[in-house]
Protein backbone atom coordinates (compact mmCIF):
# COMPACT_ATOMS: atom_id res chain seq x y z
CA UNK A 1 0.00 0.00 0.00
CA UNK A 2 1.46 3.05 -0.80
CA UNK A 3 -0.20 5.87 1.48
CA UNK A 4 0.01 9.53 -0.18
CA UNK A 5 -1.72 13.24 1.08
CA UNK A 6 -2.58 15.53 -1.08
CA UNK A 7 -2.74 18.98 -0.52
CA UNK A 8 -5.55 21.50 -1.65
CA UNK A 9 -9.04 20.44 -2.75
CA UNK A 10 -9.90 21.75 -6.74
CA UNK A 11 -10.24 20.10 -9.85
CA UNK A 12 -5.85 20.02 -9.98
CA UNK A 13 -6.30 18.34 -7.08
CA UNK A 14 -9.07 15.67 -7.92
CA UNK A 15 -7.25 14.82 -11.48
CA UNK A 16 -4.22 14.02 -9.31
CA UNK A 17 -6.01 12.12 -7.07
CA UNK A 18 -7.59 10.09 -9.47
CA UNK A 19 -4.18 9.26 -11.20
CA UNK A 20 -2.46 8.27 -8.25
CA UNK A 21 -5.42 5.79 -7.79
CA UNK A 22 -4.98 4.28 -11.00
CA UNK A 23 -1.83 3.01 -10.25
CA UNK A 24 -0.95 -0.54 -10.74
CA UNK A 25 -0.05 -0.51 -6.75
CA UNK A 26 -2.64 -0.11 -4.09
CA UNK A 27 -3.13 3.97 -2.71
CA UNK A 28 -4.40 5.30 0.20
CA UNK A 29 -5.04 8.62 -0.63
CA UNK A 30 -5.59 11.45 2.45
CA UNK A 31 -6.59 15.25 1.26
CA UNK A 32 -5.98 18.08 3.23
CA UNK A 33 -7.81 21.21 1.96
CA UNK A 34 -9.62 24.12 2.87
CA UNK A 35 -13.67 22.31 1.41
CA UNK A 36 -15.06 19.54 0.66
CA UNK A 37 -14.64 18.77 -3.00
CA UNK A 38 -17.12 15.74 -3.63
CA UNK A 39 -14.94 14.49 -6.41
CA UNK A 40 -11.84 14.52 -3.95
CA UNK A 41 -14.80 12.85 -0.96
CA UNK A 42 -15.10 10.32 -3.25
CA UNK A 43 -11.38 8.75 -3.59
CA UNK A 44 -10.22 9.97 -0.17
CA UNK A 45 -9.51 7.73 2.43
CA UNK A 46 -8.81 10.16 4.93
CA UNK A 47 -9.88 14.18 4.16
CA UNK A 48 -9.69 16.88 6.17
CA UNK A 49 -10.84 20.39 6.02
CA UNK A 50 -7.96 23.52 6.57
CA UNK A 51 -6.03 26.18 5.17
CA UNK A 52 -3.38 24.42 3.23
CA UNK A 53 -1.05 27.59 4.93
CA UNK A 54 -1.80 26.33 8.11
CA UNK A 55 0.83 23.97 8.68
CA UNK A 56 0.32 23.62 12.54
CA UNK A 57 -3.42 22.45 11.65
CA UNK A 58 -1.92 20.04 9.23
CA UNK A 59 0.64 18.82 11.69
CA UNK A 60 -1.85 16.52 13.87
CA UNK A 61 -3.30 14.94 10.80
CA UNK A 62 0.23 14.45 9.06
CA UNK A 63 0.96 12.53 12.32
CA UNK A 64 -2.12 10.48 11.70
CA UNK A 65 -2.02 9.42 8.44
CA UNK A 66 1.68 8.82 8.00
CA UNK A 67 1.84 9.47 4.63
CA UNK A 68 4.73 7.78 2.58
CA UNK A 69 4.91 11.30 0.44
CA UNK A 70 2.88 14.71 0.14
CA UNK A 71 1.92 16.65 -3.41
CA UNK A 72 1.05 20.26 -2.67
CA UNK A 73 -1.05 21.12 -5.76
CA UNK A 74 -1.60 25.28 -5.47
CA UNK A 75 1.27 27.36 -5.24
CA UNK A 76 0.39 29.06 -1.72
CA UNK A 77 1.69 25.77 0.17
CA UNK A 78 4.21 25.77 -1.87
CA UNK A 79 5.84 29.51 -1.69
CA UNK A 80 5.10 28.75 2.26
CA UNK A 81 7.66 26.49 2.31
CA UNK A 82 5.70 22.98 2.68
CA UNK A 83 8.15 21.08 1.37
CA UNK A 84 10.94 22.48 3.76
CA UNK A 85 8.66 21.47 6.81
CA UNK A 86 8.36 17.90 5.23
CA UNK A 87 11.54 17.63 5.48
CA UNK A 88 12.15 18.34 8.53
CA UNK A 89 9.27 15.78 9.67
CA UNK A 90 11.15 13.25 7.44
CA UNK A 91 8.18 13.29 4.91
CA UNK A 92 9.41 13.64 0.96
CA UNK A 93 7.43 16.15 -1.04
CA UNK A 94 6.43 16.16 -4.75
CA UNK A 95 6.89 20.00 -4.85
CA UNK A 96 9.99 22.27 -4.52
CA UNK A 97 11.47 23.74 -1.59
CA UNK A 98 11.26 27.23 -0.79
CA UNK A 99 14.43 29.11 -2.25
CA UNK A 100 13.78 26.84 -5.47
CA UNK A 101 10.06 27.88 -5.75
CA UNK A 102 10.70 31.40 -6.02
CA UNK A 103 10.39 30.23 -10.12
CA UNK A 104 7.46 31.33 -9.77
CA UNK A 105 6.90 33.40 -6.59
CA UNK A 106 9.51 35.94 -8.12
CA UNK A 107 9.45 37.14 -11.18
CA UNK A 108 12.83 38.84 -10.71
CA UNK A 109 14.66 35.64 -9.40
CA UNK A 110 13.44 33.81 -12.33
CA UNK A 111 15.05 36.67 -15.19
CA UNK A 112 17.76 37.27 -13.36
CA UNK A 113 18.60 33.60 -13.26
CA UNK A 114 18.30 33.28 -16.77
CA UNK A 115 20.57 35.78 -17.84
CA UNK A 116 22.90 35.06 -15.34
CA UNK A 117 23.37 31.03 -16.42
CA UNK A 118 22.66 32.67 -20.16
CA UNK A 119 19.28 30.03 -20.64
CA UNK A 120 17.57 31.56 -24.01
CA UNK A 121 14.20 32.61 -23.53
CA UNK A 122 14.37 35.84 -21.93
CA UNK A 123 13.01 39.31 -23.04
CA UNK A 124 14.65 42.41 -22.54
CA UNK A 125 13.81 43.50 -19.30
CA UNK A 126 14.58 45.36 -16.37
CA UNK A 127 13.92 45.44 -12.70
CA UNK A 128 13.39 48.53 -10.94
CA UNK A 129 13.54 49.94 -6.79
CA UNK A 130 12.26 53.21 -8.00
CA UNK A 131 10.45 55.06 -10.26
CA UNK A 132 12.67 56.91 -11.95
CA UNK A 133 13.45 56.10 -15.57
CA UNK A 134 10.14 53.78 -15.60
CA UNK A 135 8.77 55.98 -18.29
CA UNK A 136 12.30 56.35 -20.51
CA UNK A 137 12.55 52.65 -20.29
CA UNK A 138 8.89 51.89 -21.51
CA UNK A 139 9.14 54.67 -24.20
CA UNK A 140 12.84 54.16 -25.35
CA UNK A 141 14.04 50.93 -25.25
CA UNK A 142 10.63 49.15 -24.95
CA UNK A 143 9.64 51.13 -28.16
CA UNK A 144 6.05 51.30 -25.52
CA UNK A 145 5.64 47.37 -25.79
CA UNK A 146 5.86 46.53 -22.57
CA UNK A 147 4.83 44.34 -19.80
CA UNK A 148 4.74 45.50 -15.91
CA UNK A 149 5.20 41.88 -13.66
CA UNK A 150 4.78 42.72 -9.71
CA UNK A 151 6.66 40.50 -7.86
CA UNK A 152 5.29 37.81 -5.11
CA UNK A 153 1.95 35.09 -6.11
CA UNK A 154 -0.59 37.24 -7.01
CA UNK A 155 -3.24 34.50 -8.33
CA UNK A 156 -2.92 35.78 -12.21
CA UNK A 157 -3.45 39.30 -11.09
CA UNK A 158 0.38 40.93 -10.41
CA UNK A 159 0.79 41.02 -14.53
CA UNK A 160 -0.38 44.19 -16.68
CA UNK A 161 0.31 44.14 -20.32
CA UNK A 162 0.34 47.28 -22.17
CA UNK A 163 -2.83 47.25 -25.05
CA UNK A 164 -4.40 45.14 -22.95
CA UNK A 165 -4.54 45.91 -18.98
CA UNK A 166 -2.74 48.88 -19.36
CA UNK A 167 -3.46 51.85 -21.92
CA UNK A 168 -0.64 53.48 -22.21
CA UNK A 169 2.74 54.03 -20.83
CA UNK A 170 1.00 56.82 -18.03
CA UNK A 171 -0.95 53.95 -16.87
CA UNK A 172 2.39 51.64 -16.77
CA UNK A 173 4.25 53.99 -14.88
CA UNK A 174 1.14 54.29 -12.09
CA UNK A 175 1.04 50.39 -11.97
CA UNK A 176 4.62 49.82 -11.79
CA UNK A 177 5.08 52.55 -9.37
CA UNK A 178 2.11 50.45 -7.06
CA UNK A 179 4.11 47.40 -7.18
CA UNK A 180 7.53 49.12 -6.21
CA UNK A 181 5.71 50.74 -2.96
CA UNK A 182 4.54 46.72 -2.11
CA UNK A 183 7.38 44.58 -2.79
CA UNK A 184 10.47 47.22 -3.35
CA UNK A 185 10.75 46.30 -7.10
CA UNK A 186 9.04 45.53 -10.01
CA UNK A 187 10.35 43.88 -13.29
CA UNK A 188 9.42 45.95 -16.60
CA UNK A 189 9.94 43.63 -20.00
CA UNK A 190 9.26 43.73 -23.43
CA UNK A 191 5.93 42.37 -25.05
CA UNK A 192 6.26 39.01 -26.92
CA UNK A 193 3.85 38.66 -29.84
CA UNK A 194 3.40 35.32 -31.00
CA UNK A 195 1.08 32.16 -29.42
CA UNK A 196 1.34 31.05 -25.90
CA UNK A 197 1.48 27.63 -24.76
CA UNK A 198 2.21 25.23 -21.43
CA UNK A 199 4.81 22.73 -21.12
CA UNK A 200 4.77 21.13 -17.85
CA UNK A 201 7.47 19.11 -16.62
CA UNK A 202 8.44 16.54 -14.24
CA UNK A 203 11.98 17.09 -12.56
CA UNK A 204 13.86 15.00 -9.68
CA UNK A 205 16.81 17.97 -9.22
CA UNK A 206 18.95 16.35 -12.13
CA UNK A 207 16.25 15.45 -14.48
CA UNK A 208 13.21 16.42 -16.18
CA UNK A 209 10.55 14.56 -18.40
CA UNK A 210 8.20 16.74 -20.25
CA UNK A 211 4.04 16.42 -20.07
CA UNK A 212 2.31 17.29 -22.92
CA UNK A 213 1.90 21.10 -24.48
CA UNK A 214 -1.41 22.19 -23.90
CA UNK A 215 -2.93 26.06 -24.66
CA UNK A 216 -4.55 27.65 -21.72
CA UNK A 217 -7.47 30.43 -22.43
CA UNK A 218 -6.96 32.97 -19.74
CA UNK A 219 -9.66 35.59 -20.88
CA UNK A 220 -13.43 35.09 -19.42
CA UNK A 221 -15.11 35.41 -22.70
CA UNK A 222 -15.40 33.86 -26.35
CA UNK A 223 -12.61 35.41 -28.62
CA UNK A 224 -10.37 36.08 -26.04
CA UNK A 225 -12.12 38.93 -24.31
CA UNK A 226 -12.94 40.09 -20.71
CA UNK A 227 -11.11 39.69 -17.84
CA UNK A 228 -8.28 37.49 -16.83
CA UNK A 229 -9.05 34.21 -14.77
CA UNK A 230 -7.58 31.48 -13.49
CA UNK A 231 -7.79 29.90 -17.36
CA UNK A 232 -11.26 29.23 -18.94
CA UNK A 233 -10.24 26.15 -20.65
CA UNK A 234 -6.83 23.79 -22.27
CA UNK A 235 -7.03 21.73 -25.04
CA UNK A 236 -3.75 19.14 -26.23
CA UNK A 237 -3.88 17.43 -29.94
CA UNK A 238 -3.44 13.33 -30.43
CA UNK A 239 0.24 13.95 -31.61
CA UNK A 240 1.00 14.97 -28.31
CA UNK A 241 1.61 19.00 -30.62
CA UNK A 242 -0.56 21.77 -30.70
CA UNK A 243 -1.28 23.30 -34.03
CA UNK A 244 0.54 25.87 -34.51
CA UNK A 245 3.99 24.94 -33.41
CA UNK A 246 6.62 23.85 -35.42
CA UNK A 247 9.40 21.21 -35.63
CA UNK A 248 11.52 22.16 -32.73
CA UNK A 249 9.73 24.44 -30.87
CA UNK A 250 8.46 22.17 -28.43
CA UNK A 251 12.33 20.87 -28.08
CA UNK A 252 13.61 24.93 -27.51
CA UNK A 253 11.35 25.54 -24.67
CA UNK A 254 12.50 21.48 -23.09
CA UNK A 255 16.18 23.06 -23.46
CA UNK A 256 14.78 26.10 -21.61
CA UNK A 257 13.71 23.99 -18.33
CA UNK A 258 16.40 21.76 -18.80
CA UNK A 259 19.21 24.65 -18.20
CA UNK A 260 17.03 26.21 -15.74
CA UNK A 261 17.32 23.05 -13.85
CA UNK A 262 20.59 23.42 -13.60
CA UNK A 263 21.05 26.71 -12.72
CA UNK A 264 18.51 26.33 -10.02
CA UNK A 265 20.60 24.09 -8.78
CA UNK A 266 23.90 25.59 -9.14
CA UNK A 267 22.26 29.29 -7.90
CA UNK A 268 20.99 27.96 -4.62
CA UNK A 269 22.67 24.42 -3.91
CA UNK A 270 18.84 23.31 -3.73
CA UNK A 271 18.31 20.67 -6.17
CA UNK A 272 14.19 21.23 -7.99
CA UNK A 273 12.00 18.74 -6.84
CA UNK A 274 7.59 18.86 -8.80
CA UNK A 275 6.81 20.27 -11.47
CA UNK A 276 8.47 22.81 -13.58
CA UNK A 277 5.64 24.71 -15.34
CA UNK A 278 6.57 26.82 -18.09
CA UNK A 279 4.64 29.55 -19.81
CA UNK A 280 6.01 29.73 -22.89
CA UNK A 281 5.12 31.82 -26.31
CA UNK A 282 6.43 31.12 -30.10
CA UNK A 283 6.88 34.79 -30.83
CA UNK A 284 8.41 35.29 -35.04
CA UNK A 285 11.98 34.74 -33.72
CA UNK A 286 11.46 31.62 -31.96
CA UNK A 287 10.09 30.24 -28.29
CA UNK A 288 11.06 32.41 -25.43
CA UNK A 289 9.71 32.25 -21.40
CA UNK A 290 7.22 34.22 -20.20
CA UNK A 291 6.95 32.74 -16.75
CA UNK A 292 7.79 29.60 -14.50
CA UNK A 293 5.13 28.10 -12.29
CA UNK A 294 6.10 25.31 -9.61
CA UNK A 295 3.41 23.52 -9.54
CA UNK A 296 1.18 21.40 -12.00
CA UNK A 297 -0.90 23.92 -13.79
CA UNK A 298 -5.02 24.17 -13.52
CA UNK A 299 -6.63 23.24 -16.05
CA UNK A 300 -3.20 22.05 -18.16
CA UNK A 301 -2.93 19.55 -15.62
CA UNK A 302 -6.50 17.57 -16.62
CA UNK A 303 -5.23 17.55 -20.33
CA UNK A 304 -1.96 15.78 -18.98
CA UNK A 305 -2.81 13.76 -16.45
CA UNK A 306 -6.04 12.18 -17.68
CA UNK A 307 -3.84 10.86 -20.36
CA UNK A 308 -0.82 9.82 -18.48
CA UNK A 309 -0.35 5.75 -19.15
CA UNK A 310 3.11 5.78 -17.21
CA UNK A 311 1.82 4.92 -13.26
CA UNK A 312 2.01 7.86 -12.08
CA UNK A 313 3.16 7.01 -8.19
CA UNK A 314 6.04 5.74 -9.88
CA UNK A 315 7.35 9.02 -11.71
CA UNK A 316 6.35 10.39 -8.35
CA UNK A 317 8.59 7.95 -6.81
CA UNK A 318 11.10 8.62 -9.42
CA UNK A 319 10.94 12.32 -8.90
CA UNK A 320 11.67 12.11 -5.28
CA UNK A 321 14.58 9.44 -5.97
CA UNK A 322 16.06 11.43 -8.73
CA UNK A 323 15.43 8.62 -11.19
CA UNK A 324 13.09 10.27 -13.60
CA UNK A 325 15.73 9.31 -16.15
CA UNK A 326 15.22 5.51 -15.90
CA UNK A 327 11.45 6.06 -16.51
CA UNK A 328 9.72 6.85 -20.09
CA UNK A 329 6.61 8.54 -19.82
CA UNK A 330 3.70 7.86 -22.31
CA UNK A 331 0.57 9.33 -22.94
CA UNK A 332 -2.28 8.11 -24.66
CA UNK A 333 -2.43 9.42 -28.16
CA UNK A 334 -5.78 10.94 -27.97
CA UNK A 335 -6.86 14.51 -28.19
CA UNK A 336 -8.55 16.33 -25.39
CA UNK A 337 -10.28 19.46 -24.05
CA UNK A 338 -10.76 20.89 -20.97
CA UNK A 339 -13.76 23.69 -21.11
CA UNK A 340 -14.58 24.82 -17.07
CA UNK A 341 -18.12 25.35 -16.06
CA UNK A 342 -18.11 28.79 -13.51
CA UNK A 343 -20.48 30.63 -12.08
CA UNK A 344 -22.24 33.65 -13.47
CA UNK A 345 -20.10 37.17 -12.66
CA UNK A 346 -17.12 34.89 -12.68
CA UNK A 347 -14.15 36.17 -11.80
CA UNK A 348 -15.21 39.60 -10.72
CA UNK A 349 -18.27 39.42 -9.25
CA UNK A 350 -19.18 35.71 -9.34
CA UNK A 351 -23.30 33.93 -7.84
CA UNK A 352 -22.38 31.73 -4.93
CA UNK A 353 -24.43 29.48 -2.63
CA UNK A 354 -26.81 28.93 -5.85
CA UNK A 355 -27.30 25.17 -6.48
CA UNK A 356 -25.95 23.35 -9.95
CA UNK A 357 -27.19 19.95 -11.43
CA UNK A 358 -24.66 18.05 -13.69
CA UNK A 359 -27.10 15.51 -15.87
CA UNK A 360 -25.87 12.82 -17.95
CA UNK A 361 -22.63 12.48 -19.51
CA UNK A 362 -21.12 11.53 -22.62
CA UNK A 363 -18.91 8.26 -22.25
CA UNK A 364 -16.22 10.30 -23.34
CA UNK A 365 -15.87 12.68 -20.55
CA UNK A 366 -14.49 12.81 -17.18
CA UNK A 367 -15.60 15.93 -14.82
CA UNK A 368 -12.86 17.25 -12.36
CA UNK A 369 -14.80 19.19 -9.70
CA UNK A 370 -13.21 22.57 -8.45
CA UNK A 371 -14.86 25.54 -6.26
CA UNK A 372 -18.25 23.45 -5.26
CA UNK A 373 -19.32 22.19 -2.60
CA UNK A 374 -21.39 19.27 -2.04
CA UNK A 375 -24.37 19.34 0.39
CA UNK A 376 -27.05 17.06 1.11
CA UNK A 377 -29.19 18.34 -1.15
CA UNK A 378 -26.74 18.58 -3.97
CA UNK A 379 -24.03 20.51 -5.20
CA UNK A 380 -23.44 24.71 -4.70
CA UNK A 381 -20.97 26.74 -6.31
CA UNK A 382 -18.33 28.55 -4.19
CA UNK A 383 -17.63 31.42 -5.97
CA UNK A 384 -14.77 30.25 -8.09
CA UNK A 385 -13.65 27.80 -11.37
CA UNK A 386 -16.51 25.14 -10.95
CA UNK A 387 -16.64 21.91 -12.85
CA UNK A 388 -13.86 21.27 -15.21
CA UNK A 389 -15.02 18.95 -18.34
CA UNK A 390 -12.51 17.07 -19.93
CA UNK A 391 -13.70 15.66 -23.27
CA UNK A 392 -11.20 13.07 -25.11
CA UNK A 393 -11.24 11.87 -28.64
CA UNK A 394 -8.87 10.77 -31.71
CA UNK A 395 -9.41 14.05 -32.98
CA UNK A 396 -9.98 17.38 -31.27
CA UNK A 397 -13.26 17.63 -32.81
CA UNK A 398 -14.58 14.88 -31.15
CA UNK A 399 -12.90 16.15 -27.98
CA UNK A 400 -14.57 19.60 -28.18
CA UNK A 401 -18.18 17.87 -29.23
CA UNK A 402 -17.40 16.09 -25.59
CA UNK A 403 -16.68 19.01 -23.77
CA UNK A 404 -19.08 21.22 -24.85
CA UNK A 405 -21.97 18.48 -24.78
CA UNK A 406 -20.63 17.87 -20.93
CA UNK A 407 -20.95 21.66 -19.96
CA UNK A 408 -24.63 21.74 -21.51
CA UNK A 409 -25.47 19.45 -19.14
CA UNK A 410 -24.65 21.51 -16.50
CA UNK A 411 -27.72 23.91 -15.18
CA UNK A 412 -27.76 26.57 -13.23
CA UNK A 413 -26.93 29.81 -13.02
CA UNK A 414 -23.10 29.33 -14.60
CA UNK A 415 -21.30 29.95 -18.37
CA UNK A 416 -17.97 28.90 -20.08
CA UNK A 417 -16.70 29.00 -23.28
CA UNK A 418 -18.34 27.50 -26.41
CA UNK A 419 -15.22 28.16 -28.27
CA UNK A 420 -11.93 26.52 -26.80
CA UNK A 421 -10.89 23.60 -29.00
CA UNK A 422 -12.98 24.56 -31.95
CA UNK A 423 -11.55 24.34 -35.73
CA UNK A 424 -12.82 28.31 -35.74
CA UNK A 425 -10.30 29.63 -32.64
CA UNK A 426 -7.65 27.29 -34.15
CA UNK A 427 -7.53 28.14 -37.45
CA UNK A 428 -7.41 31.38 -36.40
CA UNK A 429 -4.29 31.06 -34.14
CA UNK A 430 -2.46 28.55 -36.76
CA UNK A 431 -3.30 31.72 -39.27
CA UNK A 432 -2.25 34.50 -36.70
CA UNK A 433 1.59 32.16 -36.69
CA UNK A 434 1.57 31.77 -40.18
CA UNK A 435 1.51 35.45 -40.80
CA UNK A 436 3.66 36.20 -37.85
CA UNK A 437 6.47 33.84 -39.01
CA UNK A 438 6.24 34.90 -42.87
N1 LIG B 1 -3.15 27.70 -16.23
C1 LIG B 1 -2.91 28.78 -15.35
C2 LIG B 1 -2.29 28.41 -14.07
O1 LIG B 1 -2.33 27.28 -13.64
O2 LIG B 1 -1.72 29.29 -13.43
Amino acid sequence: MVNVLVLGNGAREHVIAETLKRSARPVSLSVFGSAKNPGLMALADHYEVGSVTDFDALAPFIDRVQPDFVIPGPEAPIAAGVADWLEARGIPCVGPKQTVARLESSKSFTRNLLEKYTIPGNPKYRVFTSSDGLADYMNNDLEGQFVVKADGLKGGKGVKVVGDHLADVDEGVAYATECIEDAGHVVIEEKFIGQEFSLMSFADGSNIADMIPAQDHKRAYEGDKGPNTGGMGTYSDANHLLPFLKDGDIEAAHQITEQVLTALQAETGTPFVGVMYGGFIVTKHGVRLIEYNARFGDPEVMNCLALLETDFVDVCEAMINGTLDELTLEFSPKASVCKYVVPEGYPTNSVKNERVEVGALPDNVKAYYASVDGREDGLYLCGSRAIAMLGMGDTLEEAEQAAQAACEAVSGPVFYRKDIGTAALLNERVQMMNELRG
